[in-house]
């Protein structure tokens, strides 16, 4: 059978000592250990510059460096060799602080045997991999929300762009229209055949007008942009009171004019989807938004005594509730559901908010 070999690197000044381990891992069945010394800590670090190891067993007592410190100056330089300590007789404390700090195992020295030893720098090495996986991954993950933070932006700067280009080209064009025919009205005979015709013109006019209003508080109404959150929410719960015989209560609390833009548009899209529910599923009859500023973070609660739902079993294609949840976490805040069948719903959400935040704005 080809048997894997492992390159460790023994830092260790007593050549007894190392000679000893080396002599240990030579008999070992599972792996092929080739084993190479260091005596000094710098010496081993520029050893383990150069080369690649799989793993190293670190004394922590060397003529350049003693005690625990000498595994936290290797470990600052390298990241992923896992080190399994070796600590003098009576020295475990210092071992297991070692663990503590990042040492994947420590071992007492003169009290090893191949199995031990073995087992032990297999087991660091597992660990280490599982550990840089993990790490692979984290990292990946915080790359991927931090793009689709940047998606966010994007998306609400162009809805932004959008909503200007409608509200002064199309919508100004056909408002001037429309102002244009209202002018000609009172120069007709009421008999005239034409002013039914100028009455249905000015009713087209007036429809369009009003669509384009609604495709600019759909995309992003101006008014987020132009005076800040608190009026937003304002305007929205007007637009929704006015499809309906919902009646909204809006409560706020806040010390701030403004926000960063991307958070305005977390808070704006969540209290849109929030209120939509309530009038699409919660037949409730009222429904209450809570802003409050808290020292560090800023709280939204929207609340109905409707008829609830269950938070745990929404599925997989609706993606209102998740895009809440999204949010808040993209921008480093929880978002709590609570909601059950009869219950009505309540949907919290927090994001922090720091001073910093505050003066970028
Ligand atoms: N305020 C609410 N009251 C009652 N049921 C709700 C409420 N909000 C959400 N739901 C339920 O949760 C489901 C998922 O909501 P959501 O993710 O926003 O998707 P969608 O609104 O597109 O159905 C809804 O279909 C509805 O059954
Ligand atoms: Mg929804």
């Amino acid at each position: 059978m080809n048997q894997q070999t492992l390159r460790v690197l023994v830092i260790e000044d007593n050549p007894g000592d190392a000679r000893l381990i080396a002599a240990l891992l030579s008999v070992a069945n599972t792996a092929v250990f080739a084993v190479e010394s260091a005596e000094t800590l710098a010496s081993g670090i520029a050893r383990l510059r150069d080369d690649k190891f799989d793993a190293v067993l670190l004394d922590l007592n060397l003529p350049d460096s003693s005690g625990l410190q000498t595994f936290l100056d290797l470990q600052a330089e390298i990241e992923s060799v896992p080190i399994v300590v070796l600590s003098g007789l009576g020295d475990e404390e210092l071992g297991l602080r070692a663990v503590k700090e990042g040492a994947q195992d420590y071992l007492i020295k003169g009290k090893v045997e191949t199995d031990v030893l073995e087992r032990s720098l297999r087991y660091a090495l597992e660990r280490k991999r599982s550990e840089e996986a993990i790490r692979r991954q984290t990292h990946e993950l915080q790359r991927n929300e931090k793009l689709l933070r940047q998606l966010l932006d994007i998306q609400e700067r162009e809805r932004q762009l959008v909503a200007y280009d409608i509200h002064d080209g199309f919508v100004q064009d056909v408002v001037g229209a429309k102002m244009m025919l209202d002018s000609l009205e009172h120069k007709l005979e009421a008999t005239d055949e034409s002013r039914i015709r100028l009455a249905t013109a000015r009713e087209l006019l007036q429809k369009a007008i009003d669509e384009g209003r609604r495709m600019i508080s759909e995309l992003r109404p101006l008014i987020i942009d132009e005076q800040g959150i608190v009026e937003a929410i304002h305007y929205l719960i007007n637009e929704e009171q006015s499809k309906g015989d919902l009646s909204l209560e809006f409560h706020h609390s806040v010390r701030f004019t403004r926000l960063p833009r991307l958070l305005e548009g977390a808070l704006f899209r969540i209290v849109q989807e929030g209120l939509t529910n309530v009038r699409r599923h919660s037949q409730a009859a009222t429904a209450s938004i809570t802003l409050v500023q808290r020292e560090g973070g800023i709280s939204l609660c929207i609340d109905d005594a409707g008829i609830g739902f269950d938070a745990a079993r929404i599925s997989d294609d609706r993606f209102g509730v998740r895009g809440i949840q999204e949010r808040a976490r993209l921008f480093g805040g929880t978002a709590k559901v609570q909601s059950s069948p009869g219950e009505g719903t309540h949907i919290e959400v927090e994001f922090p908010l720091s001073e910093a935040d505050l003066e970028d704005v």
